[in-house]
């Protein structure tokens, strides 16, 4: 992403900080509570994430910090967000909890190692002029997580043409998971216009 593309993300948080308040699980992007949840629910659905390391990429306000200390034990969390906003109301709300770490900066230019998880629950609903974003992402992701990957994205077949965010083609985006040759899953069904990719090492 550019850093035209990263302003008008941030623009378009903000706007609907200001419409929903800061603290909304809609400033989010999210549509409501329920759905933000339903996607929590299928990502951890992967593994036994028990004692390890996971790196949350686009935590947003961390509510996935909670929702894995309420399914898991011993494990390390690790939340990186681009928006120091969302990233001050995570540190409020779950700075607290044991082995916690919230960290700004962008997933894809930053130096990650040491984790066995990487989940994203959103990350990659943003438009980008450069296409090949998507899958140096991912790629990114499946080189440093020792153990597996999981994300969602918005399913294009059933995604308005919008102009800052984007659905994905589902069939292109599995082929190109299938490629990386590891153990691949695709999750759909749960809820209307997403899916979900597990990959497993
Ligand atoms: C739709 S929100 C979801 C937030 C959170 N995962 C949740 O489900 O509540 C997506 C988040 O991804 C973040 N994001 C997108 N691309 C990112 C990147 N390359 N590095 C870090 N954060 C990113 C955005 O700033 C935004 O907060």
């Amino acid at each position: 992403m550019n850093i035209i593309e990263k302003a008008n993300m941030e623009h378009f948080h903000s706007k609907r900080a200001d419409k929903f308040g800061d603290s909304d699980v809609k400033a989010l992007g999210w549509k409501n509570l329920e759905s933000q949840q339903k996607r929590f629910e299928v990502l951890v659905e992967f593994a036994d994430l028990n004692n390890c390391h996971v790196l949350d990429v686009g935590c947003g306000h961390g509510d996935l910090r909670y929702y894995l200390g309420e399914h898991f034990f011993g494990l390390t969390y690790i939340g990186i967000d681009l928006m120091t906003e969302f990233l001050d109301e995570a540190k409020k709300r779950y700075g607290h909890m044991e082995n916690t770490y919230f960290v700004q900066g962008d997933f894809s230019k930053m130096e990650v190692a040491n984790v066995d998880y990487i989940l994203a629950s959103g990350a990659f609903g943003y438009k980008t002029t450069n296409e090949l974003y998507y899958w140096q992402t991912i790629s990114k992701m499946v080189e440093v997580a020792k153990k597996g990957v999981a994300f969602n994205m918005l399913n294009q077949d059933e995604f308005p043409e919008h102009p800052l965010l984007r659905g994905h083609n589902k069939a292109e985006v599995l082929h190109f998971c299938k490629a990386l040759n590891y153990d691949v899953e695709l999750k759909e069904g749960y809820l209307e216009g997403d899916f979900t990719i597990f990959i497993r090492k």
